[in-house]
């Protein structure tokens, strides 16, 4: 393969979010904010999508009655991604509720293809390297369509020995996480306050954007509405 290498000087960066990682307590608006998105595609894993307006897809592993996989979540992702890669459908933001499950269900079908109950009995690291590729590689995928990408966490409370102020951290494992908001722009997190008081708060940013950097009008209003965003 041939390969052009680009001209020597500065180039404009592109400055719009495109991966954004959502999350909160159960009920928080989580699923109800991602799906004012532009044409959203939601993966869902909870069942309780019929709740929401996004078309969805239940992500699930189905097993044999003698326990063998009958269809892995990873070859279902993997169809779904390709699907998504012919230029032919007009999604324009996939959203992942919740990836928590994605990784156990990823993890549970690693194990059943490979006769083991968790991912230590494979031998010494090598479960978890498979889980990492397989992980790293669905969000690489993911982030490489040109789509909105948000992933959506729940949320657990951790406790400031020093402080003594609870903090409320995404409950994906820090290791997943770290894959996962490696490739993220923006950190939100949704909270409800009483019986109907919404709100979000952009945590982390991967830069200082501007409105206008957000040429999708739709979108640039949904990130108006959170606090600390611009
Ligand atoms: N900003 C909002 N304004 C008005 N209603 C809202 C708002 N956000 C959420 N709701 C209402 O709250 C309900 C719960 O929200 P949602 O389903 O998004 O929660 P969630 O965080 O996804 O919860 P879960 O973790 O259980 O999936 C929705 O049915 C919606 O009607
Ligand atoms: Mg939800």
């Amino acid at each position: 393969m041939k390969v052009t290498l680009p001209a020597d000087k500065p180039v404009k960066p592109v400055l719009a979010p495109h991966n954004y990682f959502i999350y909160g307590a159960p009920m928080s608006g989580k699923s109800y904010f991602a799906s004012f998105f532009p044409h959203p595609l939601s993966l869902n894993t909870d069942g309780n999508s019929e709740q929401g307006t996004a078309p969805s897809i239940q992500i699930r592993n189905l097993r044999n009655s003698d326990g063998s996989l009958k269809q892995s979540c990873i070859d279902q992702l993997d169809g779904i991604l390709t699907a998504l890669q012919d230029e032919n459908n007009s999604f324009q933001t996939i959203i992942i509720d919740v990836i928590d499950d994605i990784c156990v269900m990823i993890e549970q079908a690693i194990c059943i293809e490979n006769n083991v109950r968790s991912l230590s009995d494979m031998g010494y690291g090598k479960g978890f390297s498979i889980f990492n590729t397989t992980l790293q590689q669905f969000v690489m995928d993911l982030k490489s369509l040109p789509l909105n990408v948000i992933y959506i966490s729940r949320e657990n409370e951790i406790n400031d020995d020093n402080s003594g102020i609870p903090e409320l951290v995404p409950s994906l494992k820090t290791k997943y996480y770290n894959i996962v908001n490696g490739n993220c722009d923006l950190v939100i997190h949704t909270q409800k306050f009483g019986k109907d008081h919404y709100t979000r708060t952009v945590t982390d940013r991967r830069a200082k954007y501007k409105p206008a950097d957000i040429k999708n009008e739709r979108v640039r209003q949904l990130l108006e509405s959170c606090k600390g965003m611009f």
